[in-house]
This record gives C-alpha cells, structure tokens and sequence, in this order.
C-alpha cells in the first residue's frame, strides 16, 4: 500500500485553532494583519511563561529530519521563504513554528520605504498572493542591529538586494555592500535578482549581466572568507517566469562559478490557471497556490542541468506534505514557504516536517538525501512488512 501523503497528519489543534483566527485576520488589511501578528506574537514573547508553551505547542514535538547542504546540518529542510521577517526581528517567535531555517530580507544597503500601500492582496478562493511591496526595509545598518539585539535561534539565511534607485550597472555595488555588512551574521547569504517590484532587477538574470555580478559577488566572498575565517555560502534566487533557455544558461554559469545553490523560485507576473479571477489584474508578483507547478517546472528544469552539482532550494505554492514532496522528488535538497502560512496557519511547518518524515520512512531508510534518491530513480517502495503488525 502506498503512503498518502494528502493523509493528514497530527496538527488538528492547530488548524481548529487557526479555523478561528483567520477570519478575523482576513478582516483587516493584509499587510497591517501579517504586522499585527508578528507584533503580538513577539509581545507575547516578553509575557512569562508564553514563550515556553508556545515553543512546546508548535516546536517541541517537531520531528526532526536532518539534511546536509551547502556544508550546513538543517535540522528539517522546511525554511521560512525571505519576505515574512525582512528586518531581522521576529527571529525565536517564527523559529519556534519549527522551521529549519529562517531566511531573512530582503536587505538592500541603505533603508527604503518600498512601494506605496495597498501593496499586498489576499486571494483567499486561490490560496494566493500578490504582493508589491518593493524591498521596505530598513537598511544593512539597522538590520544588524536587530540581530543583534536578538539570540540566534538555529541557521539563519539572510537575502539581500539593491537599493530601487541604484542604476542596473552599479547594481553589484549593492550587493557586494550588504554581503559584507551581513556576512558574520549568516549561515548563507541568497542573492535575489528575481524580485518583479523593483524595475529593471531581473535584467540581472541576463547572460552578461549574471556573468559579472556572479564572479564579482565570488571574489568578494573569497576576501571575506580569508579575512573572516568563515566561508558562508551564496544562492542565488531566481524567478518562475525563466524559459527553458534562460535557465540552461543559469545553471552553466552557477555551475562554472561554483554558487554555493539556486533558490527557485521568486513570485511570478504570469497568472497561472487563474487568468479570468478579477484580481488577477493587480499588479505585482503572484505566490501561493497558482504558483506551485510554474516552480516546480524550474526546479524540474534545473536539476536536470544541475545533477545534484548544486544545490536547489524548492518554493513555490508548498501548501502541505505532498507539495513539499513534489519539489524534492523534483530536485530540491531543501523546501521554504510564505503563503502557505498565511492561509494554513502556524500548524504548517508541524504538518508538513510529519509528512515528510512518512514519505522517509515508506522507504524504509532512515535519512531524507536516501529516500529522494530512490524517488527520484524511481526504485518502488519495498513491500510492507505485515509480520509485524499483524
Ligand atoms: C508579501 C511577500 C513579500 C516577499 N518579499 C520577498 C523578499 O523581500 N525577497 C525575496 O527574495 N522574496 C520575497 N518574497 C517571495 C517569497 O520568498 C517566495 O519566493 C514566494 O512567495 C513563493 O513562495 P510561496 O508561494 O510559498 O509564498 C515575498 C513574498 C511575499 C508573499
């Protein structure tokens, strides 16, 4: 018999719990409610005893599932996706939903304001997004000093990007600014060229352009691993919205520059399967359900050039077990996710690290890195073992 992996899995009080709240959130404006709660939650966390009942409701019966990349040991290869905490503030409360890693950011040099609000919309039928929110942040200075201020709850990627009114030909300036600004604080650093609301960012994803930020941002790491006596990994993170070309092109050069991953991916302007919906006409960059195959076609696509080279880091659309699996048998080595949060609620990490662990065990090997070589080659799952449970 076949595991189910859409079987669900041990979260009830959770999702009964969120069953509740999430109409109330829903109520509000998406950007003042995604604020609000990480606002409370983070007070809750100065109330004694609140931050030890959340840990053991959401983090403590968390089943691990290490994975090795980049040199790294995650603990899960569940991430949180850059975008939910892009100031470094919230860093024990979102650990504490049993994440294997946060990624924080974007950070871009110098502080900005991003995009004017209404800047992010809920499509609640689709279970999607779409956000312009345009890199609000506070700057590299002021991100350090909120880590800083904070402990650091496990491995933290940090994701960094230009300023908007930096021209497209000093872009490398920026990046190689917040690259050294963060490096001592990063398990690894991801480079986002993909975000589609900032204008002329993606152009980075062209052959030239890539070519000389790659080896720029390789050299720098090179100085900084010598000065530090650290080498931190540098991914790169990519849009969905790549033709099959464009991607070959991609791997060759993270291939010959030696990147340390690929992140795929970043929202998408497309708007797969959902054309007709009213709000498909927003502007900004769609995540969420209606992404999830456009990102599992990149993954797919570059891990076939990739061949296990180079990591992948899987995101797109992961709303449970079976989508997280999806990307992994795809090729991923690791998973993150944003939008699955928001409409599955903090329960998610939980409900999907127990998934994945089934998927493991229906192998019958003990490590994630096996049981996605035998699914990927397709070897067919052994036979249960009916002596022991009859
Ligand atoms: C509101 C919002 C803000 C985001 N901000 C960033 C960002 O600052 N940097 C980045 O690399 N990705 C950002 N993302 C993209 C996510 O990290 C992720 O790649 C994308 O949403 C797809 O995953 P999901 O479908 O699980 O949300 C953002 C996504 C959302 C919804």
């Amino acid at each position: 018999m076949r595991y189910d992996a859409r079987r669900s899995v041990p979260v009830r009080g959770h999702k009964q719990l969120y069953k509740f709240i999430r109409p109330v959130l829903f109520q509000l404006d998406p950007e003042l409610s995604h604020n609000w709660s990480l606002g409370l939650l983070r007070q809750a966390y100065h109330l004694p005893g609140i931050a030890a009942a959340l840990r053991r409701r959401f983090a403590d019966r968390i089943l691990s599932l290490p994975v090795e990349v980049m040199g790294l040991r995650f603990p899960n290869p569940v991430g949180l996706a850059a975008g939910l905490d892009k100031n470094a503030r919230y860093l024990q409360p979102l650990a504490d939903l049993g994440f294997g890693w946060l990624e924080l950011g974007t950070v871009t040099p110098r502080p900005q304001a991003g995009n004017p609000k209404k800047r992010l919309f809920r499509l609640p039928a689709q279970e999607a997004l779409i956000n312009r929110m345009g890199f609000n942040n506070v700057g590299v200075t002021g991100f350090v000093k909120n880590l800083r201020a904070q402990n650091k709850p496990g491995l933290l990627g940090i994701n960094i990007g230009k300023n908007r009114d930096t021209p497209i030909d000093k872009a490398a300036d920026d990046y190689i600014a917040a690259l050294r600004s963060i490096y001592p604080y990063a398990d690894y650093v991801a480079v986002n060229v993909s975000s589609p609301n900032t204008p002329g960012l993606r152009e980075l994803q062209e052959t030239n352009k890539l070519q000389d930020l790659l080896s720029a941002l390789k050299a720098e790491q090179a100085r900084l691993h010598k000065k530090a006596g650290k080498y931190v990994p540098i991914a790169l993170k990519i849009a969905p919205d790549l033709d099959d070309t464009e991607i070959a092109m991609i791997a060759r050069l993270v291939l010959q520059h030696r990147f340390d991953a690929v992140i795929a991916t970043n929202t998408t302007l497309s708007r797969p399967g959902i054309e007709t919906v009213p709000q498909a006409a927003i502007a900004g960059g769609l995540s969420g359900r209606p992404l999830k195959d456009l990102s599992t076609r990149v993954v797919r696509q570059l891990y076939a050039k990739l061949r296990g080279q180079i990591p992948i880091i899987g995101v797109g659309g992961i709303g449970n077990a079976a989508d997280a699996w999806e990307k992994l048998t795809a090729g991923a080595d690791l998973v993150q996710l944003y939008t699955g949060l928001i409409y599955s609620g903090p329960g998610i990490v939980k409900s999907i690290v127990a998934g994945l662990k089934e998927h493991v065990n229906a192998y019958d090997v003990t490590d994630l890195s096996q049981a996605l070589a035998n699914a990927r080659t397709n070897v067919p799952l052994p036979e249960p073992d009916t002596t022991e449970s009859a």
